[in-house]
């Protein structure tokens, strides 16, 4: 049996590709023959905190090591909360994400046979089970188990939870169980890897398998064993990572953000790449619902959570104008818990980037029990979302990594407008030659986009500059505009921890515009005044309102608008296109506005506080 320093380095690479899903503590975990029980280290802070621990006191070298990286649920971010936990005998390490709901009486019953806990966590709780049940099956059987030991833990736990683990007296083996808490398995040459997602290990393999619901798995060497949690051998499904490594390196960019954010018109090209036909027409093979259903279709509604939420929002104004049927976006944690009205005539879209969002996947689960039929919108393989849904329509943004969502997010208005075209084709509800003409106009979007990175990265970050200061921001838009007013707004309050509000811009007079007063910084979204655009000068006239009162306006608006130019203080300008298209490049600048001020206040852009990428709790 080979020890080396490999599998801890693997490891701690692997954290550094996950980072990004939490970032309050770290640790890891080893595993070698003839050691008499785990090592282990664990540190609260950033990945580097454990790295530098590590350098100062290095591990022996192991056969297998497990590791994480952990976003708080239970008990504070410290030394003694943070993941690997222990079992009371030294011999398991096991990590967990994900909320074991039945933890306390666990606990209890554990304490009550002698059991002693140092910290606040509910994973303390299935490593110090995983312990008794192992040295159960040792007792019975006169060998370890550890494979057998985590289907028991499995099927003693309610609540979420992928946990790995391993076990000094089985060096060579990893095992896993998973509950509505994504897991995947890497297959190498002679070596297999277990991950959150695939960015973990795709230096090492693009070749991976999906675990299933309530399954557990074992890795030994390049060996991998799945099973229900009564041991019945599963099929788990086979796939391959259809992006490089290259795509989770930072390149030669500042951070994550800024290189996704430049990413945004590959972003855009990528997910509309291969689904026309010859003749122009969209084909959307990959959807796997047959055309009588959609032609069936009398209403969409669209779940998802934070920034997908806002394309979904933008979708409704297009879907709605292309195919006549009506759109309701709701917040995936607000649907569940209300009396959605759905039918088996009601399409479900699931929008997601991570496609691990709980909230998202829960509605999803909703809606499925009342037969509506669910299609996800989702930019990761392997995941829950797609994986429990009928159909799914991938973005192809590639991996994003920075916790602010940039280039995922012009990804998923393409996605909904291509199905949204598609509904139309498929409906007979535009014409072909309509359809065609949308479609032409979203193909030049990359180079819009490509334009307004060129031309209003300077003035975006003068102006971020300037205005470093200021503790509020308010954002309006109209009719599109309103979602990119909101995710402008929420883009600047994840990272530059500013207060900010975004609203519609008729909503004004109601009520905002109350918080207006001297230097109060207020974006707009400016409709083009281009066709008789009757929103145009009513938006304008709203710079003028909020202007009268003191406020500092920032425009966004289409090149050569003789109106803003009088009203506005700056301008971020956008090239000519239909206005259905113009969220595309609208979201561009304030993407980069928020990044910029971020950077000024000498903020982590790609790691902000308390935020966390994939959030798998409800
Ligand atoms: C978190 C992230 C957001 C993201 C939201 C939905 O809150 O911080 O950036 O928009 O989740 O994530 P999803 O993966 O479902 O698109």
């Amino acid at each position: 049996m080979t020890v080396s320093t490999k599998p801890l380095d693997v490891c701690l690479q692997g954290l550094g590709r996950l980072e990004y899903r939490g970032y309050d503590s770290a640790g890891v975990a080893c595993a070698a023959p003839g050691m008499d029980h785990v090592v282990w280290c664990k540190k609260a802070g950033r990945l580097s905190v454990l790295e530098n621990e590590l350098a100062k006191h290095p591990l022996p070298p192991a056969q297998t090591c497990i590791g994480h990286t952990r976003w708080a649920t239970n008990g504070e971010p410290s030394d003694i909360n943070a993941h690997p936990h222990i079992s009371q005998d030294g011999k398991i390490a096991l990590i967990h994400n994900g909320i074991i709901e039945n933890a306390n009486q666990l606990k209890f019953n554990l304490q009550s046979e002698g059991y002693n806990f140092v910290s606040q966590t509910d994973s303390e709780v299935a490593a110090k089970l995983l312990g008794k049940i192992a040295n159960r099956i040792i007792e019975d059987t006169g060998k370890p188990d550890l494979f057998a030991a985590v289907r028991r833990l499995g099927k003693m736990l309610s609540g979420t939870f992928a946990i790995l683990a391993i076990d000094v007296r089985q060096p060579d083996v990893v095992c896993a169980i998973r509950r509505d808490e994504p897991l995947v398995v890497g297959l190498g040459e002679d070596e297999s890897f277990l991950a959150s997602d695939v960015t973990a290990f795709v230096a090492y393999t693009k070749n991976a398998l999906e675990i299933g619901q309530d399954n557990a798995v074992m890795i030994r060497g390049g060996r991998v064993e799945a099973t229900d949690f009564d041991g019945n051998p599963v099929e788990a499904r086979r796939f391959t990572v259809d992006w490089d490594a290259s795509a989770v390196e930072k390149g030669g960019w500042d951070s994550f953000m800024d290189k996704e954010i430049h990413e945004d018109p590959a972003s855009v090209r990528e997910t509309l790449m291969g689904r026309f036909d010859l003749d122009g027409n969209i084909v959307l093979d990959e959807l796997h619902i047959d055309e009588s259903t959609l032609k069936n279709i009398d209403k969409i509604t669209v779940v998802a959570c934070g920034t997908a939420s806002y394309a979904g929002f933008i979708a409704k104004y297009a879907i709605e104008h292309w195919v006549h049927i009506p759109v309701e976006v709701a917040l995936a944690h607000e649907f569940r818990y209300r009396d959605p009205v759905l039918t088996p005539r009601t399409l479900v879209v699931a929008i997601s980037q991570s496609g691990e969002t709980m909230d998202t996947l829960m509605a999803i689960r909703h809606a499925r029990e009342q037969d509506s039929k669910v299609l996800a919108i989702c930019n990761t393989q392997g995941s829950s979302i797609p994986r429990e849904s009928d159909a799914v329509l991938y973005t192809h943004a590639g991996p994003e990594i920075a916790v602010a969502s940039t280039k995922a997010f012009v990804a998923q208005i393409t996605a909904c407008y291509l199905l949204g075209l598609y509904l139309a084709q498929v409906k007979g509800a535009m014409y072909r030659d309509e359809i065609h003409g949308v479609v032409q106009g979203l193909r030049a979007m990359p180079g819009k986009i490509q334009w307004v990175l060129e031309h209003d990265a300077d003035v975006v970050k003068s102006t971020a500059i300037a205005l470093v200061s200021r503790p509020a921001f308010l954002f309006l838009g109209r009719h599109v505009g309103y979602p990119v007013a909101l995710e402008g707004a929420l883009k600047l309050k994840e990272i530059a921890y500013a207060f900010t509000q975004g609203f519609a811009a008729g909503e004004l007079k109601h009520g905002p515009i109350a918080l207006v007063e001297e230097g109060v910084p207020v974006v707009v979204i400016v409709p083009s005044a281009r066709q008789g655009n009757v929103l145009h000068d009513k938006v304008v006239s709203n710079i003028e309102e909020v202007k009268a009162r003191g406020a500092y306006t920032i425009a966004v608006a289409e090149e050569g608008d003789p109106d803003v130019e009088r009203y506005a203080d700056v301008i971020f300008w956008r090239p000519q296109c239909p206005t259905l298209m113009s969220p595309l490049v609208d979201v561009v600048p304030l993407q980069l506005f928020a990044m910029d001020m971020a950077n000024a206040k000498k903020l982590d852009v790609d790691k902000p506080r308390n935020l966390a990428k994939s959030v798998t709790v409800e």
